[in-house]
């Protein structure tokens, strides 16, 4: 198993924003992650990647525990994200911002700061980047930002990728592209994916499985069509009265 979560609940104050999760990912894998909004799911997202510490519970990248680690070490490990709302290092270069993820990946300690930013451009490229590989992060369009978050976490080299909704906020074009891209890195990398996106369309066309969260409870799993279709699953979504 690539990705082991065991029993993981997070705690802000008196809410539970993940409660008592276990879940687990295969490599190869493309795994949706759904529910509604407030649900927990990028706060899970967050205790896998290290940025949050989980309140009790375990976790473990190819039977390693990752749990309390910082996002750093887990990054090394293979573990490498999106950012709901991007988050690139705004006054670096979209190359530079790449050159990071270089860096700070998996399998590249003394690879040279040269070396990286030719890795990081072959990235940019992939991504359809390349031209705006001098760009000041902060300068560049949401799409251009989704897009270069893609490009950094793929030059980490991760067995386990997190895309925490790259289609929120933009127009029908540029979502269908962003789409585009996703389905590209699965086929061209293999990447291990899990893949928070609301709209169930691209959820039931893209993964193998899909979990739901609500209330930060694990409340269902596995084929999309099977879990959309579940009574329970559209009562979370839509309220009792029209499921
Ligand atoms: N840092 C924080 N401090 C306090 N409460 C938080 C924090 N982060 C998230 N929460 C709360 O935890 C709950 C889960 O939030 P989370 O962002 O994980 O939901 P989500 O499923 O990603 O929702 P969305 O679909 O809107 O992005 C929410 O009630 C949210 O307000
Ligand atoms: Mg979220």
């Amino acid at each position: 198993m690539l990705l082991r979560v065991e029993n993981v609940s997070k705690l802000f104050g008196g809410l539970k924003a993940v409660d008592d999760v276990s879940l687990s990912i295969e490599k190869g894998e493309i795994v949706g992650l759904i529910g509604p909004n407030g649900a927990g799911k990028t706060t899970l997202m967050n205790l896998i990647g290290g940025s949050h510490k989980a309140t009790s519970g375990s976790i473990f990248l190819d039977e390693v525990e990752t749990t309390g680690l910082r996002p750093n070490k887990i990054c090394r490990l293979g573990i490498s994200r999106t950012f709901q709302i991007p988050r690139p290092f705004p006054d670096l270069t979209a190359l530079a911002n790449v050159g990071v993820g270089v860096l700070c990946g998996k399998s590249r300690p003394h690879m040279s700061y040269s070396e990286a930013m030719l890795d990081a451009s072959h990235y940019l490229e992939f991504v359809g980047l390349f031209g705006k590989r001098n760009t000041l992060a902060k300068d560049l369009t949401l799409f251009e930002m989704r897009s270069l978050e893609l490009a950094r976490a793929l030059a980490t080299t991760p067995k386990l990728i997190m895309i925490d909704e790259v289609m929120a906020g933009l127009n029908p074009g540029e979502a269908s592209r962003a789409i585009g891209l996703v389905r590209r890195m699965i086929e061209e990398y293999h990447v291990t994916i899990l893949w928070i996106e609301h709209i169930m369309k691209v959820i039931m066309e893209t993964t193998d499985r899909v979990i739901v969260l609500q209330y930060g409870q694990k409340i269902a799993s596995g084929p999309p069509r099977e879990v959309i279709n579940d009574p329970k699953i559209i009562e979370a979504y839509l309220g009792e009265e029209i499921a």
